[in-house]
């Protein structure tokens, strides 16, 4: 075995910090509507190799890897997935942003019966939008996400986005001992009612990669999936001028970012311009926990420029997709607050009258578990086509990626000022304290899940269903 290279990255790890780690170009699976692709959940592993051992103990996956297949479709196309289930433990998937008929959503009790172990569902359903999506289950979704149930769903535009190269980097987050094996207690007390399970290893396609070889002159799409459970990057390409053309999957005029920043269950599409005269790595920065940032991996520029003639500055706009606009003028006001967590603006008795039923969270004064969705009320209902303007009120000390479900919506405004480029997302970022204002056209009937995508916030509480009749 060849000595480890020394980087900063080992070094932050072995002050027990951080270890980051990257990726090989993941196991594709192109789906085509007459056969279904199948999907089969139960035992996996991944390599830490040449910087770890071969295995990390105790992770699941589908089709045996970690991440599960990367799934190309074309817009428009039809999906078929037979999920198998080879786990001892019921399970679905859910199809994190696209919007489909509720009966293939994959909440259990909610729009379907769970998967038992040895059961099978077949999800059929069309792409209506193109872009970047992902899927995983949401049953036990701390622990089996945890583990590495999740992949890549990617919807292709019609015509191909003109970049030279297409990267995709489905990031997670993993909490491992010594000997690289999971670290179990998934889903304890302090991870639901502090920022989640947040680990100590950071892989990009399931494996740890030092660098990504990019050409002088490239333009770059790169895809960012946050598939963690509670982790939160943000990220900095050197001083790549990074252009950002879609978030969760929907376009957005493209703009310069800084500093890409991704809760859990949040997609990125991002543009990279490669300097014609580069001859030097770029280091992807991730500094959302600053001091405690890291190298996330870095552009090892190398080789013949690919192009003579300059770009434009500005990468072009990806083609719009087909979700309804909502209208402001005629729009339905809901309001839903978030309350609890550690430190938070609970009386310290109504705190500790949750945590005994095992709860962090209220949403609008009660804590809502996932299994029980199917008894409760809905938190509000809106009547199919109609505009609902919903105010979303985080009255706590913690970060919260906020995802609906079948739908995606306009982030309106931010604590009164408008949301810089009006993003059309199935999940938003509220800081602490923040209040967030989003709309959308209720246009897809069923009973929906709106929760935190911090798997942990959402066990303790932290979701409930919204009704489209
Ligand atoms: Cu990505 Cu309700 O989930
Ligand atoms: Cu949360």
């Amino acid at each position: 075995m060849r000595p480890p290279r020394l980087t900063r990255r080992h070094f932050l790890a072995a002050s027990g910090a951080m270890l980051a780690w990257a990726a090989l170009p993941p196991m594709k699976a192109w789906a085509r509507a007459d056969e279904a692709l199948r999907l089969s959940a139960g035992k996996a592993s991944f390599s830490l190799e040449p910087y770890g051992p071969a295995e990390v103990g105790g992770c699941w996956g589908y089709n045996g890897t970690v991440p599960g297949p990367v799934i190309r479709v074309k817009q428009g196309a039809r999906l078929r997935a037979m999920l198998e289930n080879a786990l001892a433990e019921d399970t679905t998937i859910h199809w994190h942003g696209i919007r489909l008929p509720n009966a293939m959503d994959g909440v259990p009790h909610l729009t379907q019966a769970p998967v038992a172990p040895g059961g099978r569902f077949e999800y059929d359903f069309t792409l209506p939008d193109a872009g970047t999506y992902w899927y995983h289950p949401h049953a036990n979704a701390p622990e089996q996400l945890g583990r590495g149930l999740s992949g890549a769903l990617i919807v292709e535009e019609a015509e191909p986005y003109p970049a030279d190269r297409e990267i995709l980097w489905l990031l997670d987050d993993w909490m491992l001992d010594r000997d690289a094996n999971l670290v179990g207690g998934f889903d304890d007390m302090h991870a639901r009612s502090h920022d989640g399970r947040i680990g100590n290893t950071v892989t990009i396609n399931g494996r740890l990669q030092d660098d990504e070889p990019v050409r002088p002159g490239e333009r770059i799409r790169l895809r960012i999936i946050n598939a963690a459970n509670g982790r939160i990057f943000r990220l900095k390409f050197g001083d790549l001028p990074a252009h950002v053309i879609a978030l969760d999957g929907q376009p957005v005029a493209p703009f310069e970012a800084g500093r890409v920043t991704l809760g859990p269950g949040m997609r990125a599409d991002v543009v990279l311009d490669i300097a014609a005269s580069a001859d030097m790595g770029i280091d992807v920065i991730d500094d959302f926990y600053a001091p405690a940032a890291f190298r996330l991996i870095t552009l090892q520029v190398a080789g013949e420029s690919v192009r003579v003639a300059a770009l434009d500055s500005v990468p072009p706009a990806l083609p719009p997709n087909p979700v309804p606009e909502p209208e402001l003028a005629d729009a339905v006001n809901h309001e839903i607050e978030f309350k609890g967590g550690m430190m938070g603006s609970l009386p310290r008795d109504e705190m500790i009258g949750l945590m005994r039923q095992g709860m962090a969270w209220t949403v609008n004064g009660q804590p809502h578990a996932p299994d029980a969705h199917r008894h409760e009320a809905p938190l509000f209902a809106v009547e199919r086509d109609a505009t609902c303007r919903l105010t979303l009120i985080n009255d706590t000390r913690w970060f919260h990626p906020i995802h609906l479900h079948g739908h995606h919506f306009r982030v309106l405004t931010r604590d009164g000022q408008p949301e810089p480029h009006l993003p059309l997302r199935d999940t938003v970022l509220m800081g602490p304290q923040e209040r967030v204002e989003i709309a959308f056209k209720a246009d897809n009937p069923g009973d929906w899940m709106i929760h935190c995508h911090v798997l942990e916030h959402h066990a303790g509480g932290m979701g409930g269903v919204f009704r489209v009749t």
